[in-house]
């Protein structure tokens, strides 16, 4: 017992000794203006998983509104009365529709009835856009009634709303009206009957085919337009980057699910549909009715991007689905043959002339058609997401040698593989760089250790080889049993995104990942921005990706602990860039430790500093916690101001803090 507590005392001295002995002073060298941070630096990777683009960011409100999810075209859908599904209809690939006659009785009703996505979210006094394109086969004009409904509701009504609809041609045609909900409610339905009196006498028949609700008010007011709330989260990030459309879901299980970006342009009504392969990746998390509409296909991202300022990056398939899931199938369906490859090929170099040929070219004038006859001038194309090995290496030097040919001005992205290290990551960096590809793209979904061990992953990098586009991260807190979002895994994203700071010499390109999750639809988890039917909520995570990319300078410049946090352990970590725009040195600094730091930051070079330094800290002390769509800003940063002296900014960063300083120079 004695001996223990001596052991114990020694123990404590030992520590307090330590800690006695390290110099928390940053040395900021503000003379030494270093190398230019790309405005790419900080962006967002999208990918449709976690119902991230259908039932999210895409703002149409139906679920399967052209009756073409398979085996059951009638999935989302409630159908009573006298309802028949045909296959011959006006748009070639999504041919199913609808055909509604009389019940045949004077007290049945035939109707469709839609759930929506996990219900359909409405607000009060919020209008919506009802579509449907329809036609009378016989020519008698006949009355829809379109109602919000509740079902849930115990009052008389379960329509809330109640609008009429009617179609009177022959043809197949748009019909179009505007509805304002009187209530907000996350989980309605749209209820559709065939209501004019004469159906129950045995006349009435109507078709109905691409049945659609949109808010009016999306980001922007466009029609076919996406979540205001959730562009608005990505426009607030300020996000330099946006790849798009993923992820796995760019290769596909197998080669016939893979996206085609050419699937996803010109009129929604026939971008055939596609299965989501986050449907079925996890079969504790299995979602039949998980598919792609691509009514938010490359047209609306390509707008999209521009409209919240960020760099187009498309991920484009090199001819192989899914490596993981194709290890040991049939290679039939997993790596198209060589001399299928030119499709493949073309569709990269067919995606160029998209985005940014002149408006008579074949592909420029789709785009223009679609409303953009200005080329988005698109710089960066990605070519396979994570693959590895030889399989990769041979078909991707197909593609950059056309691609290098045609467009010499497009700089081309290959991938590391799914490791974040090890044999096949190097084989992979070693082949981009024969290959000179202009950036790699690296994954790691990596445990807290991880990230302690890798705070200075990229001091030692080959400064003459492809630059580094650090395409998906997030720390998952394995360790902890705590494989979600919270406080405590967000510090050390924090505190590692200091690496990508002080090394934006060769780091060009961030991405955290994934981006979007419906709290009710989530495949995968941490994600960046959670959201249910109405409401949407950043993470924490999110801030940090935030504090960096508003505060992300112009240039490097050097900044040093005088004690280094030992490689593996908490401590203190730091960064620092100059904005030559407002002439200020923005100093980050991140206490992973539980306890506060007193902290000197010299801003060594200057002698005396004007004002105060404002400061903007996040607290992530409350390790287990994250901001909910019930307590949205739990943890969010907070503005304040610390005392200058003379060069030095004299400082206390409390445990688990991560504060951003800014001083004019
Ligand atoms: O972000 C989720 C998935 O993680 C991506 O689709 C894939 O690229 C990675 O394995």
């Amino acid at each position: 017992m004695k001996i223990n507590s001596l052991l114990a005392g020694v123990a404590f001295m030992a520590t307090s000794l330590a800690a006695y002995a390290q110099d928390n002073t940053v040395t900021v060298q503000t003379k030494k203006i270093g190398a230019e941070i790309q405005p790419t630096m900080y962006g967002i990777f999208f990918e449709d998983i976690n119902f991230g683009a259908d039932g999210g960011l895409y703002a149409e409100l139906v679920k399967n509104r052209s009756f073409e999810f398979s085996p059951d075209h009638y999935m989302g859908w409630d159908m009573f009365g006298k309802v028949e599904l045909r296959n011959d209809g006006p748009f070639e690939k999504n041919p199913h529709y609808v055909r509604l006659s009389c019940a045949g009785h004077g007290d049945m009703w035939t109707g469709i009835q839609n759930e929506g996505f996990f219900g359909i979210g409405l607000k009060k006094d919020a209008e919506y856009r009802f579509s449907v394109w329809a036609r009378v086969p016989d020519g008698n004009a006949v009355t829809l009634m379109v109602q919000f409904i509740d079902q849930n509701t115990m009052d008389d009504n379960q329509q809330f709303v109640s609008q009429d609809l009617v179609i009177d041609s022959k043809e197949w045609k748009k019909y179009t009206m505007v509805m304002k909900s009187n209530r907000t409610i996350a989980k309605a339905n749209l209820r559709i009957f065939l209501s004019n009196p004469q159906h129950r006498s045995g006349t009435g028949t109507v078709d109905l085919e691409h049945v659609s609700l949109f808010p009016v008010d999306t980001w922007m007011g466009h029609e076919n337009g996406m979540r205001k709330d959730l562009v608005q989260a990505l426009y607030d990030m300020r996000p330099g980057v946006f790849r798009f459309p993923g992820g796995c879901i760019v290769e596909g299980s197998n080669l016939e699910t893979r996206y085609q970006w050419k699937n996803t342009v010109g009129p929604v009504e026939n971008r055939p549909l596609n299965k989501n392969r986050w449907e079925s990746t996890f079969i504790n998390r299995y979602y039949p009715d998980y598919f792609q509409s691509y009514g938010l296909g490359f047209y609306e991202y390509f707008l999209l991007s521009e409209e919240i300022g960020a760099e187009p990056l498309p991920v484009l398939n090199v001819g192989m689905a899914c490596q993981y899931q194709n290890w040991n199938n049939e290679k039939a369906h997993a790596e198209c043959s060589a001399e299928g490859l030119k499709e493949y090929i073309d569709d990269a170099l067919d995606l160029i002339e998209f985005a940014n040929g002149p408006a008579d070219s074949e592909w420029g004038k789709v785009r223009a058609e679609m409303g953009h006859p200005e080329p988005f001038g698109m710089k960066y194309l990605a070519i396979g997401n994570e693959q590895w090995d030889k399989f990769y290496f041979d078909r991707l030097k197909f593609f950059v040698e056309a691609v290098r040919k045609a467009h010499p001005e497009i700089l081309i992205i290959g991938s590391s593989g799914p490791d974040s290290e090890g044999e096949m990551f190097d084989l992979g960096w070693e082949d981009m760089k024969k290959q000179k590809v202009d950036l790699v793209d690296e994954h790691f979904y990596r445990p807290v250790d991880w990230f302690k061990n890798s705070m200075n992953r990229y001091d030692d990098y080959d400064r003459n080889g492809p630059k580094v586009f650090a395409g998906e991260y997030a720390c998952h807190d394995h360790g902890n049993r705590m494989k979600w979002n919270h406080a405590g895994a967000s510090i050390y994203e924090a505190a590692f995104m200091t690496t990508l700071e002080r090394n934006a010499d060769i780091v060009h390109m961030a991405t955290y990942a994934p981006l979007f999750a419906h709290v009710e639809g989530w495949q995968w988890r941490p994600d960046l921005i959670w959201f249910d039917n109405l409401n949407s909520v950043k993470s924490v995570s999110y801030y940090v990706q935030q504090m960096y990319a508003r505060n992300m300078g112009t240039n490097v410049v050097p900044a040093t602990l005088a004690t280094p946090t030992p490689k593996g352990e908490d401590g203190l970590f730091t960064s620092a860039v100059y904005d030559k725009n407002t002439e200020e040195y923005i100093v980050k600094v991140i206490n992973t430790t539980e306890q506060p730091k007193t902290v000197d930051i010299v801003l060594d070079g200057l002698k005396q500093v004007k004002g105060n330094a404002a400061t903007l800290t996040l607290d992530c002390s409350d390790y287990t916690l994250d901001n909910t769509l019930e307590n949205p800003d739990a943890i969010v940063p907070q503005e304040g101001w610390t005392k200058v002296e003379g060069n030095t900014i004299k400082t206390t960063i409390d445990g688990k803090n991560f504060v951003v300083f800014k001083v004019k120079k």
